[in-house]
């Protein structure tokens, strides 16, 4: 059947339904990015689950989403139930061996897995603006904030700390204008409480530290199999954007993290991203040009993406002329739009003179799908009408006791439990504001102000024994809050994680660049 060079699918089938060969996936060719499409339960997840299985097989590791969790089981081991077993035997896969894998299961909110988390700073001023929606011109003031933060040295981790460094800006708005441009308090103010509202959501959760390091969705096993990464998104999806944009994150964090490999045996990794539609619904022209750009830069890190969505057409032009290995299950042809849909996937694929594509895609079964990779040269093969394999590992969700014990056998169980708070942008600013005043007291104690301002509660000419007066707008006070200030960059550079604040494709400055 598959060897150690390629992944088995299923077997394809002749004009009178009889068994014709089996179909594989050429592991070279893994890294050339997929697709797998068809309606509401024709068999994408287990599509998903068979390719992980294989490429787990081939030691290659694995992350997926589970949007509805049934895609859990592929932690444990199959059964031998009727329907799967008569499935093994149409698609000659003899012996049916079952299997569990190994999962590592990952959460956002860290219920069903261990906590994923990115620091603000990593998310970078593009997916954040992205994710609270902004307009383009408050994403202007949130490059704006990054550019500062990075130049005053501030760590931007969590949530908390980008709220302090909004409400400083807002404090500074004057001064801030003049050197970068229109910043006001309002619209400081607007994207303020957008924050709020996503904090409301659960995304305060994400972001923070210990952050993912990627080495541990890379893990191999001893007998050397891939790691799969299970991301639970049935929560996350009730926030769509939180979850397109924590996994383009994720991308941009594998593109900028990996190594150059050209064109490896195997992929080094294999990014399954499911309801894939979220990620282009109403997406700005600048983002889906940024994701074109990853998925085809990524592929020389030796990362494979594989889409997974109910229709191709959901996938932008440029970004599916680039997935090379395709699935594609039954869609329906009722309205013209539909029609069109089917049309259009149909045309996508290298034809085959033996049945018409477009007819096909309508009358395909469940677990059954249109099938097209790479081949030699990295052409694609003519399209095959193709019963998928069973998966090895069971088929649905595994109960909330088994995914406990699996997460408490996790080769990273206590790395990312814990929030760390370390020093960063929030205490550094109170730091700031309390040495200012403190300072401004100092001053006020000792010197003793000689000018006072009617009405504000100071113009007592007799000074009472510790009593506190409010500063006076002198320029010595002003040098020190200066001085406390660079105190601070000096500690926040010390402390700092050793590289630029802004980085990454994803997460550069400029719009344009
Ligand atoms: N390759 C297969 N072998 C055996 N049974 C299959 C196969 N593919 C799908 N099935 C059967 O079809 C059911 C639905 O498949 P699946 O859950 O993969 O659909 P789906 O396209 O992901 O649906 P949804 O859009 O609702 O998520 C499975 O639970 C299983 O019973
Ligand atoms: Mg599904």
């Amino acid at each position: 059947m598959a060897d150690d060079t390629s992944i088995f699918i299923g077997a394809s089938r002749k004009p009178d339904d009889s068994y014709q060969r089996a179909e594989n996936l050429l592991l070279q060719y893994g890294n050339r990015h997929g697709l797998v499409t068809g309606a509401t339960g024709t068999g994408k997840t287990v599509s998903l689950q068979i390719l992980a299985e294989g490429f787990s097989n081939a030691g290659v590791p694995v992350f997926c989403a589970d949007i509805k969790g049934d895609l859990s089981g592929i932690a444990m081991m199959g059964t031998a139930q009727d329907f799967l077993v008569k499935r093994a035997e149409q698609v000659k896969l003899d012996p049916y061996d079952f299997q569990e894998f190994p999962v590592i299961f990952w959460d956002l909110f860290g219920e069903q897995g261990h906590p994923i988390r990115a620091t603000i700073s990593e998310m970078g001023p593009l997916l954040l603006s992205r994710l609270m929606n902004l307009t383009d011109a408050q994403e202007g003031i949130m490059n704006i904030a990054f550019r500062i933060a990075d130049e005053e040295g501030l760590l931007l981790l969590d949530m908390k700390d980008l709220q302090a460094l909004l409400a400083n800006i807002a404090e500074r708005a004057e001064e801030i204008s003049a050197r970068y441009g229109n910043v006001t308090k309002p619209s400081v103010g607007a994207i303020q409480r957008t924050l709020l509202v996503l904090e409301q959501q659960g995304a305060a959760n994400f972001f923070g530290e210990p952050a993912l390091r990627i080495a541990d969705i890379m893990r191999t096993t001893r007998d050397g199999r891939g790691a799969i990464s299970v991301l639970a998104a049935d929560k996350l999806m009730m926030n769509p954007r939180l979850y397109a944009t924590f996994l383009l994150w994720l991308m941009s964090e594998l593109f900028e993290e990996l190594p150059e490999v050209g064109d490896p045996d195997k992929p080094k990794l294999v990014f399954f991203f499911d309801e894939a539609h979220l990620l282009f619904d109403e997406a700005p022209r600048v983002l889906i040009d940024r994701v074109e750009q990853v998925v085809r830069l990524i592929r020389s890190k030796g990362v494979g993406v594989y889409f997974v969505t109910q229709n191709p057409l959901d996938i932008p032009e440029k970004v599916l002329a680039q997935l090379g290995n395709r699935v594609q299950h039954a869609l329906r042809a009722y309205t013209p739009r539909e029609q069109q849909a089917v049309r259009t996937a149909a045309e996508t694929f290298r034809p085959n003179p033996e049945f018409d594509c477009a007819t096909a895609i309508t009358q395909l079964a469940t677990g059954e799908a249109l099938v097209s990779t790479l081949e030699a040269k990295g052409i694609p093969s003519m399209v095959q009408r193709t019963l998928i394999r069973p998966p090895s590992s069971r088929l649905g969700p595994i109960t909330p006791a088994e995914r406990q014990k699996l997460i408490g056998e996790s080769p990273v169980t206590g790395q990312y439990d814990q929030v760390i708070d370390r020093e960063s942008a929030f205490e550094m600013l109170q730091k700031k504001a309390k040495e200012a005043q403190d300072a401004e007291a100092q001053q006020a104690d000792t010197g003793g102000s000689r000018w006072t301002i009617p009405g504000f509660g100071n113009d007592d000419p007799a000074p009472q024994s510790g009593g506190r007066r409010a500063p006076a707008p002198r320029p010595s006070n002003r040098q020190t809050v200066a001085e406390a200030a660079i105190k601070s960059v000096v500690r926040s550079v010390g402390s700092s994680v050793g590289r630029a604040i802004v980085r990454g494709i994803l997460g550069s400055l400029s719009r344009g660049r």
